[in-house]
């Protein structure tokens, strides 16, 4: 076929289908790997740094222990493709819901603060509130909360969530409430990590196979040594059968609010104290597999 311009007239090339180039995905997000050049944006290290906290979108920075949007921005691009359904069992003030419309996913929340709940539904709109974003007030370790969130992904249309989310509290560094669900009012740090792990585990029934799972924390110092809350999570992820992929390593420069003006002082007790103090947290990502986990038990019962 011809078409002309000006004067002249010019064949029109006919399209060469087998040099069309073919999108490749994983099951597990929308990165063309056959453009994997152009994904420079995303990240595949162990050490994250931010040098601000990303304010446009919709996101404030007004909860104190919120994680920063490029969290969750560095997730779904790597974890999740459009209009996955990511289920945050410590919803805090959104962040992860925020990010969801803002990247086209959809989001499932669960906050034990009911006065939280209701003040984080507010940035959004009704409609988002119908469609994209559930937000359920409950304690996510228990029954209830299971049932609530398994009844929103039926909603959804979906069976299980896609990507997992857990931020919670770094034992008692931060005290959300005095409610005696919240995993930062534990009597004991072992509370903390049995707390922890019920949650995890609620997450991981209602985690599709082959889904990943993202947990933010940090470490804490009592009594002049540290307490690795972030190693024993880990542990606690894998005790229930999640594969350990990677632990990622992010400075802390853009959601240290509590230092501020005492920071210097902080240095002071650093040097008199023998210790460093935290800059960083830890992204630790795992993922759900149950045929691996089938394989696995089955060589521990031969071995006992
Ligand atoms: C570290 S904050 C999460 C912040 C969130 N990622 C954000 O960006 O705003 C932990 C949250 O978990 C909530 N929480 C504590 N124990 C809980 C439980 N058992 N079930 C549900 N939420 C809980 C706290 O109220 C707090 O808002």
């Amino acid at each position: 076929m011809a078409r002309r311009t000006n004067t002249k007239i010019v064949e029109k090339p006919i399209a060469d289908l087998s040099v069309v180039p073919k999108i490749k995905t994983t099951a597990y997000n929308d990165i063309n790997l056959n453009a994997w050049k152009e994904y420079d944006y995303v990240k595949t290290d162990t050490l994250w740094e931010f040098p601000s906290r990303l304010k446009e979108g919709g996101h404030s920075n007004e909860y104190h222990g919120n994680f920063i949007p490029q969290i969750a921005q560095q997730l779904y691009w790597r974890y999740t493709k459009e209009n996955d359904v990511v289920l945050d069992l410590f919803f805090g003030s959104g962040t992860s819901g925020i990010e969801a419309i803002n990247m086209g996913r959809r989001c499932i929340g669960v906050e034990l603060k009911d006065e939280l709940a209701e003040k984080v539904s507010e940035k959004f709109t009704a409609k988002q509130l119908v469609t994209d974003v559930n937000i359920i007030c409950a304690d996510s370790a228990s029954e209830l909360a299971k049932k609530k969130v398994q009844a929103r992904l039926d909603v959804m249309r979906k069976e299980k969530a896609q990507l997992l989310i857990l931020h919670p509290p770094y034992d008692d560094i931060i005290k959300f409430s005095d409610r005696k669900e919240d995993l930062s009012n534990c009597e004991s740090t072992e509370a903390f990590y049995d707390g922890f792990e019920k949650v995890a585990k609620n997450g991981y029934d209602l985690l599709e196979d082959k889904r990943f799972a993202a947990l933010i924390i940090g470490d804490k110092y009592h009594d002049g040594e540290i307490v690795s809350l972030g190693f024993e999570c880990q542990e606690r992820m894998k005790k229930i059968g999640f594969r350990h992929k990677a632990t990622i390593v992010k400075d802390m420069q853009g959601n240290e609010r509590a230092k501020g003006k005492l920071a210097p002082l902080w240095r002071y007790r650093a040097l008199m104290g023998g210790f460093n103090n935290f800059k960083h947290e830890y992204i630790m990502i795992f993922q759900k597999d149950e045929k691996h986990l089938r394989k696995i038990e089955k060589l521990n019962k031969l071995v006992s």
